[in-house]
């Protein structure tokens, strides 16, 4: 668990890790090549260590050969089986989907199911391997892709919510090594599927349009290894940037990217803090009191529903009333019942929350259900009266890299106490 001081402005600089949503997909696309791949900036977390047990039970060498370098190399193309103990831990898993098929013409991969931020199905990964010409069908929980080549073809990856963002990743795994063209509507335009797709072409695909809603892909016939640097986290460097918002902090976030983080800047900037850009990254001083403000989540370029709770706690503290309506996983609200227990007045109808602000929160124990409300109750500690202590931290572990000890670099009184075993083991979660 943590255990948090509130009332320190965070002040001074932070450098934010890889991109946790960045590496996964990169690491499975590694079962693309029997060539080594090299992957730098890998940030240490959690689901990277699933993922690297993942694609061991899938004959894929593993090794560190540097603080956050990561090299990873088949030695066996025979397995094809992504087992339910690893799944149930980590639902991105799905992205060995796309390669198995592609590559060894067969994937039995354990169906993620639901998870604590909502229902999250995968019909839309199956339709795309279906277009490309694979059987796909669920027997037993796990989902099972047979092909003996791919062919190309139009994919339109829309669903009632939109793009998928892992669907897409699939999708692209398996048009690179089909027969001819094949042409991805409704593409996913996360920065993260650009970074997979330029490092697809690094090992020799040809995807064009990369970063439209519309990806062109020529079919090769094998790839080779590669090397790349994954991107700054933008969902880290937006949770240091709402740090120093509500905290009235005046925090350089290196590595923070102004061209992945427009929305999310505005945002911020309509709520009262000033956000300068700098050289290597963006400034953010935070406003005496912070405004009230509507907010929407949705797909790349809108605000990342991965940064929902953390703005819902700043707005806990905003002169006045705000709405933060959450449009790609409508039940993720799981914070909200944590924050009100730490005095914030949120209520929850339909797919929004209203915010009513409150001039103070006070600490209190509270418990992490995901990763990205725990982000949200550290953050409500952070300006909590008091001391707040947050259960079931693992949760954080899943997807951010140190971030006590990034947070106590900046000022912030917070410790990891290890007692968290009285209140249930990691098991599933959503990521
Ligand atoms: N959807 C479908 N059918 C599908 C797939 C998705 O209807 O086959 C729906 C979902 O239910 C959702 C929407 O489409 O309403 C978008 O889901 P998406 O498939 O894009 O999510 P994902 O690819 O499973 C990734 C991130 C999530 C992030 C979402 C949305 C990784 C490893 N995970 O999940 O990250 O919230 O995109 O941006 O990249 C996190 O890091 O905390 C996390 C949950």
């Amino acid at each position: 668990m943590f255990e948090i001081e509130g009332g320190s402005p965070l002040r001074g600089e932070v450098t934010v890790s890889g991109a946790k949503n960045a590496a996964l997909p990169i690491m499975a696309a590694s079962l693309l090549t029997r060539e080594p791949v090299t992957l730098h900036r890998v940030p240490r977390v959690r689901d990277v260590d699933t993922m690297i047990r993942m694609l061991r039970v899938l004959g894929v060498r593993s090794e560190w050969v540097g603080p956050n370098s990561l090299t990873l190399r088949i030695q066996d193309d025979e397995p094809t089986t992504a087992p339910y103990e690893l799944v149930r831990t980590m639902r991105a898993s799905i992205c060995v989907l796309g390669p198995l098929v592609a590559r060894r013409h067969r994937a039995r991969v354990a169906h993620p199911g639901g998870c604590v931020i909502g229902v999250r199905p995968i019909d839309l990964h199956m339709k795309a391997l279906r277009d490309l010409g694979a059987t796909v069908y669920v027997e037993h929980g796990d989902v099972i892709a047979e092909s003996v080549q791919l062919v190309g073809n139009q994919v339109y990856l829309s669903g009632p919510r939109g793009s998928t963002v892992l669907g897409t990743a699939n999708c692209l795994c398996a048009a690179v090594l089909a027969e001819g063209e094949t042409i991805i509507e409704d593409a996913a335009c996360e920065p993260e599927i650009c970074q997979l797709a330029e490092f697809l072409n690094l090992m020799g695909a040809r995807i064009s349009a990369i970063g439209s809603k519309r990806l062109h892909i020529e079919g090769v016939e094998e790839l080779h290894g590669a090397e790349i640097e994954i991107i700054p986290d933008r969902i880290e460097a937006g949770t240091f940037m709402a740090a120093a918002t509500v905290s009235r902090g005046n925090v350089l976030v290196r590595g923070a990217r102004r061209e992945h983080l427009g929305a999310v800047i505005e945002i911020l900037r309509q709520i009262g803090a000033q956000v300068i850009p700098e050289n290597d990254g963006l400034r953010v001083i935070g406003p005496d009191r912070c405004h009230p403000v509507d907010v929407v989540t949705g797909p790349f370029p809108a605000l990342p529903t991965d940064l929902q709770a953390q703005l819902t706690a700043v707005l806990c503290l905003a002169d006045g009333i705000s709405v933060v309506t959450e449009r790609v996983y409508p039940d993720r609200f799981m914070h909200v019942a944590e924050l009100n227990r730490m005095g914030a007045r949120i209520r929850k109808e339909a797919e929004s929350a209203i915010v009513e602000g409150v001039e103070r929160l006070s600490g209190a124990p509270v418990t992490a259900s995901d990763l990205r409300a725990s982000a949200a109750l550290v953050l409500a500690g952070l300006v909590a009266q008091g001391s707040t202590r947050v259960h079931r931290v693992y949760h954080i572990d899943r997807g951010y890299e140190r971030i006590e000890e990034k947070l106590e670099s900046l000022g912030a009184r917070i410790r990891r106490v290890h007692d968290d075993t009285s209140l249930g083991a990691p098991d599933s979660d959503a990521s």
